[in-house]
């Protein structure tokens, strides 16, 4: 059980994925959300949190409007960051307190687990306000980065998992290079899923059709940029890799040690004693099984429950993985 899950996003079509999968995880008690400008200006994923909370019917959850990051992915996401969401807007607004004000609050009391769907900022700017409430935090999951351990040639060129907004670096990572330095820099247990990950659980047009058909869509227009930077066929699901990784982190399977982030964004990993874990390997037909059932969990599916796998993978024996 994850009690006081904190998620903190740029929705973001992955991050609706994410967002909805977790709402469904009885393992996972999410608290509230946390809102940054990242894939689209922050009055547009603050207005999509709460639009993506009203569709599943909760409101209840809190939304509080935080900070932007240097970087925005409106050609990813579209200018509404929802790839043409036909969902109404939510008839309330997000909390009159921000999402500073929030995350002091609940790191205060301690024992909070965070998950990070977007830049880092938020996170960040709590820390550097008050770095002792670094204690607070249980762990911190974020999807960002990406290490090079993972390539493919897609139908326009070669697919690596270094890079996605340059050949070296991560959105996420990218779009705040400073904010990743703080919270990597501050002690806290930090497991990141990286592109080597969701470079690998790339959804194809067959299971999109076994989805709601206003999802699917959001989807496959969301995989048009890979299809139109890379040649994928398939795009791939990013953000919902922290989430099954908080309820079945079975799924993964990677190191630990070091993160470094360089001024490009570019992340590298030193293997070792360290607060880190780097998720380099998942059971990707498992992962996708365990969203598709959680969105069916959500009413969000056309059809049953798929079955699931049980794939238990072993974590890789640790070899040294210097980035290079
Ligand atoms: O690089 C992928 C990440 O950037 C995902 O979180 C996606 O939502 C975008 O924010
Ligand atoms: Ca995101």
């Amino acid at each position: 059980m994850v009690d006081r899950l904190i998620i903190d996003t740029d929705p973001g079509v992955d991050d609706m994925v994410a967002i909805i999968a977790a709402l469904h995880t009885p393992e996972l008690d999410v608290v509230g959300l946390t809102t940054v400008g990242g894939n689209v200006p922050l009055e547009v994923t603050t207005r999509n949190a709460l639009c993506i909370l009203a569709r599943v019917g909760r409101l209840d959850i809190p939304v509080y409007a935080g900070l932007t990051a240097n970087h925005t992915a409106a050609h990813v996401h579209g200018d509404d960051g929802m790839a043409g969401c036909p969902w109404p807007v939510a008839s309330v607004t997000a909390q009159e307190a921000t999402a500073e004000e929030y995350l002091t609050g609940m790191l205060e009391k301690g024992g909070v687990t965070l998950a990070c769907l977007g830049p880092l900022t938020n996170v960040a700017a709590v820390l550097r306000a008050r770095p002792s409430l670094a204690g607070g935090l249980d762990e911190v999951v974020i999807m960002g980065g990406g290490f090079g351990t993972y390539a493919f040639e897609a139908g326009k060129g070669r697919v690596d998992s270094r890079g996605n907004v340059t050949g070296e670096a991560e959105f996420n990572i990218y779009s705040d290079v400073a904010a990743a330095r703080t919270v990597f820099g501050s002690g806290v247990k930090v497991t990141v899923a990286p592109l080597d990950i969701s470079q690998r659980t790339l959804v194809s047009r067959r299971r999109l059709g076994d989805l709601d058909v206003e999802v699917a869509g959001m989807l496959d227009r969301y995989a048009d940029f890979s299809r139109d930077k890379w040649g994928h066929t398939d795009g791939p699901l990013h953000d919902p890799n922290v989430i099954a990784y908080l309820a079945e982190p079975d799924l993964y399977s990677g190191l630990k040690g070091t993160v470094r982030v360089s001024n490009e964004g570019r992340t590298d990993f030193d293997s070792g004693p360290g607060p880190h874990k780097v998720l380099l390997r998942v059971d990707e037909e498992g992962y996708l099984d365990w969203v598709w059932e959680h969105m069916g969990a959500a009413g969000l599916r056309k059809r049953g429950v798929a079955e699931r796998r049980n794939v238990v993978l072993p974590w890789p024996a640790v070899t040294p993985y210097s980035g290079s």
